[in-house]
Formats: C-alpha cells, structure tokens, sequence
C-alpha cells in the first residue's frame, strides 16, 4: 500500500494548484515523521493533538515500532520506506527522530524535496555535515530547527530571563550534572547522547561561543565512553562544567548557576521548586593602606520562582509551525545545531588527547 492509495491519507491529497509554502500563512502544515523509537511517540502525539498540523504518514523501519504506531495511532498511515514521506508532494515537513548517525542523509533528502525539517539533537554527526544542510537548507528558503528540547522548558526560560534581566550579576560559572544508569546508545558516547542538553542551553543561555575546551572521560563497556567530563571557558571569565554518566547509581539533574550577585540551584528532578535561587555571594574589597583583601559573605534569601508547566516539547513543535507559517528562523535553528555539534566535535578531540585543550 502506498502513501497515495491509503483510504485514510487519500482525503489530505494536494490541492489542483498547489500554493507555494511560504505563502501558506495560516493553513495546516502536513508533517511525516521518520523513526518512532523511544523519542519519536513524543514527536508524534504532540504533533498529532495540534490543530493546525496534520501528520501524513510516520515511517519506521522497524517492524515493532510501525505496530506501535497502528496501535496508538490507527489512523495514521505507516510505512518503512522513508522516500515515500520525503517525495510526498502532500508533506511539508519532516520530522527526524531517528539515531543520529542517520539524520544527515535524511534531513539532506528532505531539505532537497523542498521540506522544511524539524531534526533531534544532536544535529549532525560532524561540522560539515551540518554546514552543508545549513547551506542547501538556505539556498532553497527552508526551515531547520534542531530538538533542543530544554530550551522551551520554564526552567531554562526562566533562567535566561533572569540572566537577561541582570538579576545574577556578572556571570560566573555554569555547572551541571546529569547522571544515571544507562540508557546505554549503540552508536554514540555519552557526550553526543547528553551534553547537547546542556551545551545548548549554554548557548541560549550565554550567547557567546566557548573560546576553548577540555574534555576527559573512559570507556568501560561497549566501546564508547559512559563517563565524560568537559569544561569550557567562555569569554568574561565564564566558566562551564557538564558532568555526564551512564553509570550513576542514581539520576541526577541539577545545575548550579553562580553570578556576582545571585546565585542558583536547578534540580530538574524536583516536582515543585525546581529552581531555587540564592541572594548569596562574596564581595571583596580593599582599602588603602591594607594590603589583605577584605572578605565579606553575603547571605541572604534564597526563593523559589514560579515556572510555566507546559510540556516542552509541545510549545517547541507549535514554534517550529509557526516559524514555517511565518518564514522566520527559530532559536534553534540549524545554525544554533551546527554550534552545538562544533562543541561536542571539539570535545571528542579533546577526549582523544585525554584532556588536551581545543581552541574552537
Ligand atoms: N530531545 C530529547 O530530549 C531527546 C530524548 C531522547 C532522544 N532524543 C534523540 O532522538 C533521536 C532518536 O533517539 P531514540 O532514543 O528515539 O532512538 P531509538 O533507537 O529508540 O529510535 C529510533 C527509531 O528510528 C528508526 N530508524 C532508524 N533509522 C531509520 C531510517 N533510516 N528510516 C526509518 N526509521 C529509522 C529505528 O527503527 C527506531 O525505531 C536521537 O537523535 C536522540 O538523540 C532526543
């Protein structure tokens, strides 16, 4: 059965003179999914709750997964064939939720039929590769925008609005940890599997490139490290710590954020409170005359902001429709992907070296 001859796809065929895309302001945008693994039922169900979004087709390769989605999704017409979805003339966008070594060939042959992509984390597996998608993606007018979920979390919002607002201060430091057992993946280490979180809310969250930075870490069971450390150094003096492990006997997910005048903890594991945030600091100074510095803590209060509850991945997706309704580039578009993937690229070059520092 193919995509065109499916009784429940045939009522979405292309109108007799099909509108250009970028002319379609408030029509509904028809999406193929391609994987539909452990992520992609995310992609799908918030997709497919969308009123202006209509999915036509999910493609997997995996015949356990395509039941899946007849099972949650019996409407939806399945395949195994992800060239049917990308020269669907019915499709406007592809969403690419499969392992990251197969996301370059797929949003490439997307991009090329004309559909704009909406591809996980991270982007690319190299630089290149994501430079030449940000080029062909530019030169035919079509959207990139890379998964970078936490960015549309009201914990991150959150906190760029109070590093935007100056209510920390001077930054100082960023440092993460994100641990736990598993889940061990086949093709990358847990620096290609975790750090995108943090290094693109870095990214969103500093607007600056890292200068520079170091990353140690070791292989244990399958071939690909479990455990990595990475540092960057920012410019100003920031510094950035992420701390990522499949091989915690615990999860954790806090974050701790210092600037000159508050500081703040993010523990992503608490239901409530997530983000608490400290009127804590040193000030120092010196007098004339006195040759030590004077010390003084800061120890005020510490409160706990109210965050917006929505699921994350929701509010990105509605974005990423509107952004191709309205011919303008996400936050994370392919660009903010490709600086993601330069970092991870750069710590991989570090990791080799045990340590050594890599210029960006
Ligand atoms: N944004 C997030 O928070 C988040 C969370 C988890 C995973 N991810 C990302 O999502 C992507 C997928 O991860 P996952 O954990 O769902 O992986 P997964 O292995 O569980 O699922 C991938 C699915 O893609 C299918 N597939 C692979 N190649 C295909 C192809 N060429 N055509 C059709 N189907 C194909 C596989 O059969 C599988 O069902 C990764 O890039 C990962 O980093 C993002």
């Amino acid at each position: 059965m193919s995509l065109h001859s499916n009784a429940a796809v045939a009522t979405l065929a292309p109108p007799v003179s099909p509108t250009p895309l970028q002319t379609r302001m408030s029509s509904t945008i028809k999406f193929g999914v391609v994987g539909y693994g452990y992520w992609g039922p995310n992609v799908v169900r918030n997709l497919h709750s969308m009123a202006n979004v209509d999915i036509t087709a999910v493609c997997d390769k995996s015949s356990d997964s395509r039941k899946k989605v007849h099972k949650n999704h019996p409407q939806i017409y399945v395949t195994a064939d992800a060239s049917e979805i990308m020269t669907s003339p019915e499709i406007d966008a592809v969403a690419i939720v499969t392992p990251v070594w197969t996301h370059f060939e797929l949003a490439k042959t997307a991009l090329e039929h004309g559909k704009h992509v909406f591809v996980e984390k991270p982007f690319t597996s190299n630089v290149r590769q994501a430079e030449e998608l940000l080029e062909l993606a530019d030169r035919k007018n079509l959207e990139i925008m890379v998964d970078h979920t936490f960015l549309f979390t009201g914990a991150v919002k959150k906190i760029k609005q109070l590093v935007q607002d100056g209510l920390l201060g001077k930054l100082y430091y960023y440092d993460s940890t994100r641990v736990n057992l598993g889940l061990f993946q086949h093709d990358i280490n847990v620096v290609w599997d975790l750090a995108p979180h943090d290094l693109s809310i870095l990214d969103y969250v500093i607007e600056s490139n890292p200068e520079a930075l170091v990353a140690t870490g070791q292989k244990h069971l399958n071939g690909h490290e479990d455990i990595a450390f990475i540092t960057l150094y920012f410019p100003d003096s920031v510094i950035a710590h992420v701390n990522v492990n499949w091989l915690s006997p615990v999860k954790v997910r806090t974050t701790l954020i210092g600037g000159e005048k508050k500081m703040l903890v993010w523990n992503d594991l608490e239901a409530d409170e997530k983000i608490k945030i400290y009127d804590k600091g040193v000030d120092m100074n010196s007098r004339e005359g006195v040759y030590e510095l004077l010390v003084s803590y800061r120890s005020g209060d510490m409160w706990s902001p109210h965050l917006e509850q929505a699921e994350a991945l929701r509010l990105e997706l509605s974005y990423f429709v509107k952004c191709i309704s309205e011919n303008t580039n996400p936050i994370n578009d392919g660009a903010a992907g490709l600086r993601i993937v330069r970092m991870l690229e750069a710590s991989t070059k570090s990791l080799r070296k045990r340590g050594a520092l890599v210029y960006l």
